[in-house]
């Protein structure tokens, strides 16, 4: 086997350092802390603080931390008219606007150019605060229905909730939103993340970078699976057979979307969690919310039995978001406003190494010949 072989899609490569996070087989952590730690007892805002500005807050420092969000959370008008042209567009989808509506927001940052650490936390909080609001814009243009605003009175999820939905979310929604933002919010040099820090290590902007991460986010490889994973449990249908689902899907060697994972081979620290509170949420709600938990259960334990391969944190999350009544195509976008903060931080560490990816290919054309 070749070296580029052995490498291929640099599994298994270690391409820099990061303080940022740690994925391990048995850890997950993000500047120390455990992820398990942190979705018990943290909320979304404080995480963003671990990961943007290095600690856990104090109630003063998470109060202001909270504040700054809340001074982005209204667009600019332009923002709001693209957004009002662009959702509804023939081959509009929502991931494609969020990118094109960051790409947009940055030649209204007055901090656009600048790549040094100050002016990168604030831009960090800007777009956290930002793609929250364009999530929530893009799915009223959908709707068909009035712009909801921001509300600085609610929590980071429970806003982001209201915004996209046009109504509160009850507690336990507000619960699962917020921490499913928590898990989201980070994965070490996942292919988003790498795709940030690459633009960013050319000297780039944040922006730029970031604009970049979003269409690496999007793929089904990736950030796309969580949409995916639901696509794929709608086809097997609420009354469906999901034993014959997944014979067929072996014997077409198609890929199960939620499942596998890059570095995780015994499982996925964020899974579990997930599908605890997806799962209390449909015996709540019962009738078929129920029902779609069980066909994807079954589609697990399938998976589990003859393949070894576990769920990654996109198949609880399928489920989840669809039995609290969010439209599949947010799934991905919502993955970005919490990742927004794992790719800040990894850019502001990119940039203050300045240091250039460069990787090298093993040539596999032609030899020399003549012209
Ligand atoms: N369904 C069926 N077979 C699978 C799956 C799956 N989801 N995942 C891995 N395999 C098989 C694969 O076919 C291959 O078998 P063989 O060796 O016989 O050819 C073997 O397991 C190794 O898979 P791989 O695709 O070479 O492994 P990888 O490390 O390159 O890929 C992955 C990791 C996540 C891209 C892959 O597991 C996959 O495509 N999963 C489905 C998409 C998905 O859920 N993505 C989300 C990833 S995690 C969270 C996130 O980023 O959002």
């Amino acid at each position: 086997m070749s070296e580029a072989q052995a490498g291929a899609g640099l599994a298994g490569v270690v391409a820099g350092d990061s303080e940022v996070c740690s994925v391990e087989q048995g850890t997950l952590l993000y500047r120390g802390y455990t992820i398990q730690d942190m979705a018990e007892n943290a909320c979304f805002e404080e995480v963003a603080h671990v990961l943007l500005l290095g600690d856990k807050p104090n109630a003063d420092q998470l109060k202001s931390f909270k504040a700054e969000l809340n001074k982005s959370l209204v667009l600019p008008q332009g923002a709001v008219d693209l957004i009002k042209q662009i959702a509804t567009a023939p081959s509009a989808v929502p991931m494609d606007v969020l990118r094109t509506v960051v790409s947009y927001l940055a030649h209204f940052d007055p901090d656009c150019q600048a790549i040094d650490a100050d002016a990168e936390k604030r831009k960090s909080i800007r777009l956290t605060a930002q793609i929250a609001t364009i999530i929530g814009h893009m799915q009223n243009v959908i709707d068909g229905r009035d712009i909801v605003a921001p509300d600085p009175s609610l929590s980071h999820a429970a806003n982001l909730f209201n915004m996209m939905m046009g109504r509160k979310p009850s507690p336990e929604e507000e619960k699962i939103i917020d921490v499913s933002l928590i898990l989201y919010a980070e994965h070490d040099f996942n292919a988003s993340t790498f795709t940030g820090r690459v633009i960013a290590g050319t000297l780039s902007d944040m922006h730029g970078a970031v604009t970049g991460a979003i269409a690496a986010l999007k793929g089904p490889l990736h950030g796309g699976a969580n949409e995916a994973a639901m696509e794929m449990l709608k086809e097997v249908g609420i009354d469906g057979d999901p034993k014959a689902f997944m014979q067929n899907a072996f014997e077409t060697k198609r890929k199960i979307m939620g499942f596998g994972h890059r570095v995780y081979k015994n499982g996925d620290h964020r899974a579990g969690i997930l599908h605890k509170l997806g799962r209390a949420y449909a015996e709540k709600e019962g009738g078929d919310a129920v029902k779609w938990f069980e066909i994807g259960e079954q589609i697990q334990s399938i998976m589990e039995t003859e393949k070894k391969i576990f769920p990654n944190v996109d198949f609880p999350c399928g489920m989840t978001y669809f039995v609290m009544g969010i439209p599949v195509p947010q799934y991905t976008p919502i993955f970005v406003a919490a990742r927004i903060t794992g790719w800040c931080a990894h850019i502001i560490e990119q940039h203050a190494t300045r240091k250039l990816i460069r990787p090298l290919s093993q040539y596999t054309g032609p030899a020399e010949r003549k012209w």
